[in-house]
This record gives C-alpha cells, sequence and structure tokens, in this order.
C-alpha cells in the first residue's frame, strides 16, 4: 500500500520530493551547478525529463524557483540545475552545502524538438546562462550522432570568464558538434570570435528548409537570432525559443507567467516562434 501510494505520489507535480546535493561545481561568479539525488528510491526510479524542461526548487522557509534542468536525460541516476544568484530563494540555495537537502517538484513545460528534427540540420544559439537549458539537449543529440545532419552549436557571452561548461567543449567537438564561440569583448589570450552571437550566422552557409534553430539567452538576443533565422528563410515553425517568465504553480492555475494566450509553465517554456511572433516584439509581454 506504501510503495503504491509513493509511486503515485512520485507523478504528482503538486508534490515536492526531497533531494540530496551530491555536487556543487563553481561555473562562473554567483553561478553554480547543483547534482540532485532523490532520497526515495521510488521517486527516483520514476522521474524521466525531457530536454528544455525545468524543475520548481523548492528551499523550505524561502520559496520555490524554477530552473531548468541542465543534465543528461539518459542519466536516471542524478539531475543537473545550474543556478544564478538572483534573490531570495536561489540565495538560499547557494548557502547549502554538499550533503544537505533541499526539494523538487517537476518536470514542468514542454521541451527541446529533438525527436521532430532527427534528419535535419541544427543549430542551437545561446547566450550566457541559456547554455544550460540547452545541454540536456546536446546530449541527447550526441547520444543519437547518427540519428541528425550537421549540428552547430553557437554560443556567446559577455567575456571569456563568462563561458559556460568550457571544459565540455572539446568533448563536443569531437563527438560531431560544430561548435563556435564568441564573446562581446575578448582578453589578451582571447583567440575565438569577438561579437554577440547573430554575427556568427553571417559565417554559416544553411540549408533553409532543413534546418531547425533552437536557441535560449537574453530576450535581445533570442530576437536577433530568429531575426537572421528568418531572414535566412528558415521557416517560423522550425525556429524555437525557450521564454522566461515569473511563476508560481507552475501548472497553468495562477496566471502568473501568461504570455497572450499561452502559459509559459505549460505549453512553453520552449514554443514554436509561429506560437508566439504576434507578441515576440511587444516590450511590455
Ligand atoms: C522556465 C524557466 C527556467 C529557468 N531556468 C533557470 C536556470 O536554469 N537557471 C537560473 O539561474 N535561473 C533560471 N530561471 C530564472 C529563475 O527562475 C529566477 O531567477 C528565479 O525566480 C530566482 O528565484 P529567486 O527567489 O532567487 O529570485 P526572485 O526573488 O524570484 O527574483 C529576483 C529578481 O528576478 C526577477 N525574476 C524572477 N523570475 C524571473 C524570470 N523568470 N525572468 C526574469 N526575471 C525574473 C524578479 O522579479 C526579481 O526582480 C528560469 C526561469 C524560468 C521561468
Ligand atoms: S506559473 Fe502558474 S500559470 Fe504558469
Amino acid at each position: 500500500m506504501t510503495m503504491l501510494l509513493e509511486s503515485s505520489l512520485a507523478h504528482h507535480p503538486w508534490v515536492a520530493h526531497s533531494a540530496r546535493i551530491v555536487d556543487i561545481r563553481a561555473e562562473l561568479p554567483n553561478v553554480s551547478t547543483y547534482d540532485l539525488v532523490f532520497d526515495n528510491p521510488a521517486v527516483a526510479a520514476a522521474y524521466r525529463f525531457a530536454s528544455g524542461q525545468f524543475n520548481m526548487l523548492y528551499l523550505p522557509g524561502f520559496g520555490e524557483s524554477a530552473i531548468s534542468i541542465s543534465s543528461d536525460p539518459s542519466r536516471h541516476d542524478l539531475l543537473s540545475h545550474t543556478v544564478r544568484i538572483a534573490g531570495n530563494v536561489t540565495q538560499a540555495l547557494a548557502r547549502k552545502k554538499i550533503g544537505q537537502h533541499i526539494a523538487l517538484r517537476g518536470p514542468f513545460g514542454s521541451s527541446w524538438p529533438v525527436e521532430r528534427c532527427k534528419g535535419r540540420d541544427v543549430i542551437i544559439a545561446c547566450g550566457g546562462i541559456g547554455l544550460a537549458p540547452l545541454r540536456p539537449a546536446i546530449y541527447h543529440i550526441l547520444n543519437h550522432r547518427s540519428d541528425y545532419g550537421r549540428v552547430m552549436l553557437l554560443y556567446g557571452a559577455r567575456t571569456p570568464k563568462d563561458l559556460l561548461y568550457p571544459s565540455e567543449y572539446d568533448k563536443w567537438r569531437g563527438s560531431g558538434l560544430e561548435v563556435e564561440i564568441t564573446t562581446d569583448i575578448g582578453d589578451a589570450g582571447w583567440k575565438g570570435h569577438v561579437g554577440v552571437v547573430p554575427v556568427l550566422f553571417y559565417r554559416l552557409r544553411l540549408q533553409p528548409k532543413q534546418t531547425t534553430i533552437m536557441t535560449c539567452g537574453p530576450e535581445i538576443m533570442m530576437r536577433f537570432v530568429v531575426f537572421e533565422a528568418l531572414a535566412r528563410r528558415i521557416p517560423p515553425e522550425d525556429v524555437f525559443v525557450s521564454l522566461e517568465r515569473n511563476m508560481s504553480c507552475g501548472m497553468g492555475f495562477c496566471g502568473h507567467c501568461q504570455y497572450g494566450p499561452h502559459f509559459v509553465c505549460k505549453d512553453g517554456p520552449v514554443f514554436d516562434f509561429a506560437q508566439v511572433e504576434p507578441f515576440f516584439n511587444l516590450e511590455e509581454m
């Protein structure tokens, strides 16, 4: 009876489950990756996520925050979240040590179209911490590399010191990902491109009918990526953006995350551009 109850609750999005922090990696100033393992083996066994989905991380006494899952979806033993300190919840998380516990519920939301774009070329264009929600898609594609055509990562950060997961780029290159990195400002040792992410498009030869774009990062960057994609005649249905809005319930009930007719928590965070085009350039959205 207890096992039955536990396994049905394991799937319930209202229920937060306790998880132990098994590792913390400082990525950037104010940004760390937390590796979590569920305390309850029944929850761990039942939990699955798709690339691009997020969890609500719960710090008792402080509240909840929506944080994307940044680990490999094929790994069922551990969940990673890469978190920038922003306010109450993320500050409380930053005080936690390895071995301590937090709670989480999820996974929530839509995912990157990694199944739909099989057989196609894929461009992953992201900026800053926007690489975190796309890392599971990169892992998925590299785990099934022969299912895809050309796969390119166009990634940018403000300076070379602001690049996320730099130790993984060479491994990704060796596994069949074309990786182009740019920074807004270089430094003495920097040998990569200098400029913003959309500028990397100028160098690309694309097959517009064959290409899917996935983008995540500051909204201004995504606007320019979408502009470059559409200018190259990639249909809006093949351009995917991940949106961020303030969240509360995570399940389409409270209206905190409303975006035109959509709820970002339930219908998003990943949308194809055709769904959000009417609202995308409105400042008040
Ligand atoms: C789907 C989704 C995925 C996300 N993934 C990540 C992630 O992987 N890593 C990460 O570090 N952060 C992520 N965020 C952003 C994160 O949820 C906010 O920074 C979060 O609210 C921080 O919680 P807090 O209590 O520390 O700060 P709060 O006290 O909630 O917020 C601090 C400040 O940030 C503003 N704010 C809160 N939420 C957002 C938001 N969504 N967009 C813009 N401003 C906001 C608040 O208005 C306030 O000014 C994601 C958000 C969404 C919606
Ligand atoms: S967070 Fe409540 S409706 Fe989206």
